[in-house]
């Protein structure tokens, strides 16, 4: 039986001012459905290149992508895509901003779509904010809008790029809790890319750490982590540091390499 997503062999190079760039080569990873994944590596190594091959932005240079045992290409509306900007639209409210895929969708922002939207604003803690505008709210803010909106929709697999990223270290750590809790409930796949072990750990059922350009797998790292976790105090867990110690150990390698 094929793995819920299943990619194999992926290759992408580019054609960049003359010469090729081989950005990911021989990428080959079973997701199974529910799983939280997430990718490390050195920068370059095409972990935001191999997002935008699975979202179908790029066409891949090889390899393939089985979705549930069927080859992808193109968009796929089952997947959805949170990009390190949060492209909120200034002039919608933040609850107009998160209907609007339901709106590209054809559909009507009333009745189910109105109250699954309320509900997603209140678990986040946005109650209150509804008709703010973006440049109204916080960063951490507009990155909660953000997530909400691609969860509205109800994709099966959420690809996150570094969602966190130029976020402070307190709101951080409360996002990963909202968006734990939010994955608990609603138990979509999510491959998630991050600069910080901390949060790769934190998160994830497995740790997929890449190598240098062109970025391959280095290793794949199941957390046994149990959950719920806490994300406030992960690092006084012996469990924690055992696994931080191998993936820091196996990432400075790389990014040495790299640099
Ligand atoms: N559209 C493009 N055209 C040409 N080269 C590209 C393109 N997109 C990415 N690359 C190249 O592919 C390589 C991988 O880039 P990518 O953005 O995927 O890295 P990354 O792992 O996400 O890095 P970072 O951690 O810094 O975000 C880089 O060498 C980059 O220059
Ligand atoms: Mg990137």
């Amino acid at each position: 039986m094929s793995a819920f997503l299943s990619i194999r062999g992926l290759g992408k190079r580019f054609l960049s001012r003359g010469t090729v760039v081989r950005a990911i080569e021989n990428f080959s990873l079973d997701i199974e459905e529910g799983e939280f994944v997430t990718i490390v590596g050195p920068s370059g190594c095409g972990k935001s290149t191999l997002l935008n091959i699975l979202a179908g932005l790029y066409p891949p240079s090889a390899g393939e992508i089985l979705f549930e045992g069927r080859h992808v290409r193109g968009l796929n509306p089952e997947i959805g895509y949170v990009t390190q900007q949060d492209n909120l639209l200034p002039w919608r409210t933040l609850r107009k901003n998160v209907l609007l895929p339901i709106e590209f969708r054809g559909g009507s922002a009333s009745g189910g779509a109105e109250e699954r939207v309320g509900a997603l604003i209140r678990k986040v803690g946005l109650s209150g904010f509804d008709n703010h505008y973006p440049h109204e709210l916080s960063g951490g803010m507009r990155q909660r809008a953000n997530i909400i909106r691609t969860l509205v929709y109800n994709p099966r697999v959420i690809l996150m790029d570094e969602p966190f990223g130029p976020l402070d270290a307190q709101t951080r750590l409360t996002l990963q809790n909202q968006l734990l809790d939010l994955w608990n409930d609603e138990r979509k796949t999510i491959i998630f890319i991050t600069h910080d072990l901390t949060e790769a750990i934190s998160l994830a059922d497995r740790v997929v750490l890449m190598t240098g350009r062109p970025g391959t797998i280095k290793s794949v790292t199941p957390i046994r982590i149990p959950r719920p976790r806490d994300v406030y105090h992960i690092h006084r867990s012996e469990a924690y540091r055992e696994v931080y110690d191998k993936l820091w150990e196996e990432l400075r390698v790389e990014v040495a390499r790299v640099m």
